[in-house]
């Protein structure tokens, strides 16, 4: 049987709509019976949880879009993007550095409970930064894809000019969904808090949002992931910098990196000749991923327009070349 104290637990967090403790508590329960030796019980509580999680969390979602959201929190619907990804981190090019601290984030965030049992807190405030089209936005879409859960992304930019002065408040409303909602959110090209300077709204005004936005990341206690991107982190205070568990960069990509990411996005086609992958890396240095997946994609319809059954291989060099441009 289970420690009387854990089914106490488990059923006040119920009560208090603790979702986090709840799945906690039952996860220590398999645990416990795990360790009295009833390892089949313990595996069917485990996936029992597992599908329950999923469950809410996805039911939830759909609530949270549709229904629950309190009229003031509904005008801000349109300002964030909520859906759930399907695509994950193998559907992407990158460096290995990238990739590894990634990886790092998304094991932790997997073995959240576990992490939380012996008191330590998984990785979770990341900043992305890096030039635009090299994956800064994708990374949030596809870490949500791993770990199953919705991505919110938030258009600071829009909550600046819908609610100049009250953007504070309605910023604070985000963060008070993170608890309740777990997800990602990405708060996307956050530097343009910075542009509004000739829009009305003063410099002390602009310096008090990114203020109050950074004091709200600190904050943050829930089990949500937070992500700002930007394409220009010189424009950022570097006393912000710590405020996340990591800061990864995005570099353009290497020719080995332009050969996958050709190979990826073509992966359902052939071509009707040979490529020199060296030419093509030479044709598409410089180019960020978002623009070597348009040449691609480019190809792919010129083939389907004009009834042929395989890439031109000369039409992709040619898209490539005039992205150079
Ligand atoms: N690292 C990557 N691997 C594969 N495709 C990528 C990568 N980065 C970007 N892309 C492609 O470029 C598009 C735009 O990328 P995005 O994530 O919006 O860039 P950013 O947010 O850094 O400006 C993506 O939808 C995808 O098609
Ligand atoms: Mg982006």
């Amino acid at each position: 049987m289970a420690a009387s104290d854990q089914i106490k637990s488990l059923i006040k967090s119920f009560g208090q709509g603790d979702e986090d403790r709840f799945f906690a508590s039952a996860m220590q329960i398999a645990a416990s019976e795990a360790r009295q030796g009833h390892a089949s019980f313990a595996q069917e509580l485990k996936s029992l949880i597992e599908d329950a999680r999923k469950n809410r969390s996805l039911a939830q979602f759909e609530r949270g879009k549709i229904v629950s959201l309190s009229p003031q929190k509904r005008e801000l619907s349109e300002l964030i993007d909520i859906f759930q990804p399907r695509i994950t981190l193998s559907d992407m090019v990158l460096a290995a550095d990238v990739k590894g601290r990634l990886e790092k984030l998304i094991v932790e965030q997997s073995k959240l409970e576990l992490l939380l049992h012996h008191n330590l807190k998984p990785r979770r405030k990341l900043l992305l930064t890096g030039a635009p089209g090299t994956g800064k936005t994708m990374t949030a879409q596809a870490i949500a894809g791993e770990l199953g859960i919705p991505v919110f992304i938030i258009r600071l930019d829009g909550i600046l000019s819908k609610f100049m002065g009250e953007s504070i408040a309605k910023l604070r409303m985000i963060f008070d969904i993170m608890p309740q909602q777990r997800g990602v959110y990405l708060f996307d090209e956050f530097d343009s808090i910075g542009s509004h300077r000739d829009q009305g709204q003063d410099i002390g005004e602009i310096k008090r949002i990114l203020n109050s936005f950074l004091i709200n990341i600190e904050k943050d206690n829930s089990n949500s992931i937070i992500i700002a991107a930007t394409n220009l982190p010189e424009l950022l205070d570097k006393a912000l910098f710590r405020r996340f568990d990591d800061i990864i960069n995005y570099p353009l990509p290497t020719n080995d990196e332009i050969i996958a990411a050709t190979k990826k996005y073509t992966t359902a086609f052939t071509f009707d000749a040979q490529i020199n992958y060296k030419a093509l890396a030479d044709a598409a240095s410089g180019l960020n991923y978002s623009d070597i997946a348009k040449a691609c994609e480019e190809t792919i319809k010129e083939m389907i327009l004009s009834g042929a059954k395989k890439l031109h291989k000369a039409f992709l060099l040619s898209s490539l070349k005039n992205k150079k441009t």
